[in-house]
């Protein structure tokens, strides 16, 4: 159906912009509590509820800390949270063993909060980084990012969090062929009810900085992650990472980082009709809460960065602003 638009002055755009009541009647998009998924630093040791420098207004917690950010979520109607370890740097090594370690930080957070807080989905991260000696989330052998021997490991540590109870698992690796292998896997353990959230568009970014900060990763990554994470330049390759990681059994999928990607978000959403998620990164959070801070912009900005994510076609978005901004909007 063509609309033919009336020339003005029978067609008026400001008349429906007039009142707060005729521009609610006239919304578009709406973001709400439910559309949110909150990223939890999680940490055993000294230090939890520090900020983060990079991160303002962000601390690690513990695990009870944890327990009591689900209950914060459910108060709010915040229907997940996503769960990230900082690891004892003592447990971080070449192998990454502690990464399907059945009690490791992440997988006892996820027993606790599904103990104490069962309708709050739980989201966990499936990458070697917080448990890898160079930083990498991959397995690393002179220098080279393995990609089958690292999607071996990624897959115990799938069963070991579905096991635990997570809820949602997010690989965030960027190895190719990991979703195929995890579904497999989940299914002969008898965890077919587990969902994949794929990063599946995950780009090679500058973004990622203060989350590098928060997980302990800075210091140590050798390198750069370009040969596995995605060439911002390019457009037309998240849609066939998308296709592939839909074939291969993912159910929800993530475009990140989300500013400076929403055409892809579009493309995604378009192309597809999945479920579709954007993360708000930690890089993005850091200037917006920064300007916010310094005076230069006012809070109004985070409800309309988050308001984008809608707008370009995404069901939800991560975002560490995901509690202040669902106290806001339940007022
Ligand atoms: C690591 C991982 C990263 C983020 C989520 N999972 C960082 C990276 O790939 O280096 C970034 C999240 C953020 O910046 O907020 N697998």
């Amino acid at each position: 159906m063509q609309i033919v638009p009336a020339p003005f002055p029978a067609a008026r755009l400001r008349r429906l912009r007039r009142t707060p009541a005729l521009r609610d009647l006239a919304q578009e998009h709406r973001l709400t509590a439910k559309d949110l998924i909150w990223p939890v630093f999680v940490t055993d040791l000294p230090g939890a509820d520090v900020e983060i420098g990079s991160m303002p207004g962000v601390a690690r917690v513990t695990v009870d800390g944890a327990v009591r950010a689900a209950e914060r979520a459910a108060d709010l109607g915040i229907p997940a949270i996503c769960l990230f370890p900082y690891t004892d740097p003592a447990l971080r090594t070449e192998g990454c063993e502690e990464a399907w370690n059945p009690d490791n930080l992440s997988n006892r957070a996820v027993r606790a909060i599904k103990a104490a807080v069962p309708d709050v989905a739980v989201m966990t991260d499936i990458a070697l980084d917080p448990y890898n000696a160079n930083g990498h989330d991959g397995l690393v052998r002179d220098g080279v990012i393995l990609n089958d021997e690292t999607v071996e490991a990624l897959v115990r540590m799938a069963l070991a969090q579905a096991e635990a109870g997570a809820d949602i698992l997010g690989p965030s690796d960027m190895m190719d062929g990991r979703i195929g292998a995890m579904r497999a896997a989940l299914e002969a353990a008898g965890h077919a009810d587990v969902a994949i959230l794929s990063y599946a568009a995950k780009y090679a970014s500058g973004f990622y900085g203060p989350f590098r900060d928060a997980v302990g990763a800075s210091g140590r990554l050798v390198g750069d992650k370009k040969t596995y994470q995605m060439n911002p330049a390019n457009a037309d390759e998240a849609i066939r990472l998308v296709a592939r990681d839909l074939s291969e059994g993912a159910d929800m999928v993530m475009v990140k980082p989300g500013m400076p990607y929403l055409d892809i978000c579009r493309r995604v959403k378009d192309s597809f009709g999945v479920p579709t998620y954007a993360y708000q990164v930690s890089g993005e959070y850091a200037m917006i809460e920064g300007a916010v801070r310094a005076g230069w912009l006012s809070e109004a900005v985070v409800a309309e960065s988050l308001l984008g994510f809608k707008r370009a076609g995404c069901d939800g978005i991560l975002t560490y602003f995901a509690p202040r901004i669902a106290a806001a909007l339940t007022g």
